[in-house]
C-alpha cells in the first residue's frame, strides 16, 4: 500500500518514534511505500513530501521534535483539503494516510475521514488531554522537564527564602502541572479546572513559614485563571488557529503574591523547554506502539479511527470519540494533590 504520514500541530517528544515506528512496520511487514508530508497539513496541501525508508529512519528514535516538520494550519485551509479529499488521493495515488498530532489535527483526521479519505489517527500532545485515550505520548518527558524544574527551584528557593511560581505549559486541562505539582512536592497546585483565589494561597504559603518552613513553590497551568473578581487577570485572545493565547498567568500572580505577602516571589516560565529534547523510554515505547498498531490498522481497513491506550493495551477508537471532548482533571485528583500543601 502507499501510506501518507504527516505530524501536525505543535511538536511533542515521540513524534520521531512513531514515523520510525510505521516506517518499519510498513516496509518490512507489509513491503509499503511510505510517503512523508512535510509541516503537517501544509505538506498535504502543497504536495510537499518524501518517501520514507528505513535509513531514513536510523536514529531518529531517541530525537526529540518531527524529522517532517510541524506547523499549524487555519480550520478553513482543512476545510479546503477536506473538500478535495479525493482529487489529492487520486493525484498523490494514496491508499491511506496516518495523521499524527493532538485536537486539532484529529478534528482535521474527521473531517477528511468524514468526507472519504482513508485516514488512521495517532493522538499526540504534552497536554495529555484527548479523551479516549488514557495517555498521550510526549506528556511523561513534558512532566519529567517539569518536575526536575521545581526540584532545582527549590533548592534555591529555600537558600533565598522566596516563594518560586512555575508555570507549566497546559492551555485547558491541568495534567502537566497536576503530575509534576506532586511528582516535584509542590505546595500549590493551580489548574485550569479549579478557579483559584490568591488568599488561599497566602494563607498556606503564611502557614508554611510559620511552622519553619522558608520557602515556597507555586505550581500553576498556562490555562489556570482566578476566580471571578480575585486578582486583576486579562484572558487569553483566540489566534488565528483557534487558540487561546494566554497573557502570562504566572508573571501575574508572583506580582499579586509578592504584594499580598510582602515576601519576594519569582516567576519561573518553562514554556516550550517541555516540548524539547528527547523522549523519556515511556514515551518512545508508547509511540512506537501507536505506530505499529496504525500501520496494522490501515492494513485492516480501520478508517476514520484512532489508536489509544487503555490500561494496557493498545486499541482502536472512533475518531469521532477521541475529539467529542476534552479530558480535563477530575476535582478528587486535586484532593489527592493537595494533601501535600
Ligand atoms: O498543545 C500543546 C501546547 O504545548 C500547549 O500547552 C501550549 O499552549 C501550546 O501547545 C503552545 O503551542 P505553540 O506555541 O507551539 O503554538
Amino acid at each position: 500500500m502507499r501510506i501518507g504520514i504527516l505530524t501536525s500541530g505543535g511538536d511533542c517528544p515521540g513524534l520521531n518514534a512513531v514515523i520510525r515506528s510505521v516506517v518499519h512496520r510498513g516496509v518490512t511487514e507489509h513491503g509499503d511505500d511510505i510517503l512523508g508530508f512535510e509541516d503537517g497539513f501544509k505538506g498535504l496541501l502543497e504536495r510537499r513530501y518524501r518517501p520514507l525508508d528505513l535509513n531514513s529512519v536510523s536514529g531518529i528514535l531517541q530525537r526529540g521534535g518531527t524529522i517532517l516538520g510541524a506547523a499549524r494550519v487555519e480550520r478553513a485551509r482543512l476545510r479546503e483539503a477536506a473538500d478535495r479529499t479525493g482529487e489529492l488521493m487520486t493525484e498523490l495515488a494514496l491508499d491511506a494516510l496516518i495523521p499524527i498530532g493532538g485536537e486539532g489535527t484529529l478534528t482535521a483526521a474527521r473531517m477528511l475521514s468524514d468526507a472519504g479519505m482513508p485516514v488512521v489517527g495517532v493522538p499526540k500532545t504534552i497536554d495529555n488531554d484527548i479523551s479516549a485515550t488514557d495517555v498521550t505520548f510526549g506528556f511523561d518527558t513534558a512532566v519529567g522537564v517539569a518536575t526536575e524544574a521545581i526540584d532545582r527551584l527549590k533548592t534555591t528557593a529555600e537558600s533565598h527564602q522566596r516563594v518560586m511560581v512555575v508555570e507549566v505549559m497546559g492551555r485547558h486541562a491541568g495534567w502537566i502541572a497536576l503530575q509534576s505539582g506532586m511528582a516535584g512536592g509542590g505546595h500549590a497546585i493551580l489548574i485550569p479546572e479549579r478557579p483559584f483565589r490568591v488568599d488561599d494561597i497566602c494563607e498556606m504559603i503564611n502557614a508554611r513559614f510559620a511552622r519553619g518552613k522558608k520557602f515556597a513553590v507555586v505550581v500553576v497551568a498556562e490555562g489556570a485563571h482566578p476566580a471571578p473578581g480575585d486578582m486583576p487577570y486579562e484572558t487569553g485572545v483566540i489566534d488565528k488557529y483557534g487558540h487561546e493565547r494566554f497573557v502570562g498567568i504566572g508573571n501575574h500572580l508572583a506580582t499579586e503574591l509578592e504584594r499580598r505577602l510582602g515576601k519576594e516571589a519569582k516567576p519561573v516560565i518553562l514554556g516550550h523547554v517541555q516540548r524539547g529534547g528527547t523522549p523519556t523510554p515511556y514515551d518512545r515505547a508508547l509511540a512506537t506502539r501507536f505506530g505499529w498498531h496504525a500501520v496494522e490498522a490501515v492494513h485492516k481497513g480501520a478508517y476514520g479511527m484512532m489508536t489509544a491506550l487503555h490500561g494496557t493495551e493498545i486499541v482502536l477508537v472512533p475518531l469521532a470519540e477521541a475529539v467529542s471532548r476534552m479530558k480535563t482533571v477530575p476535582p478528587e485528583r486535586c484532593l489527592e494533590a493537595e494533601s501535600v500543601f
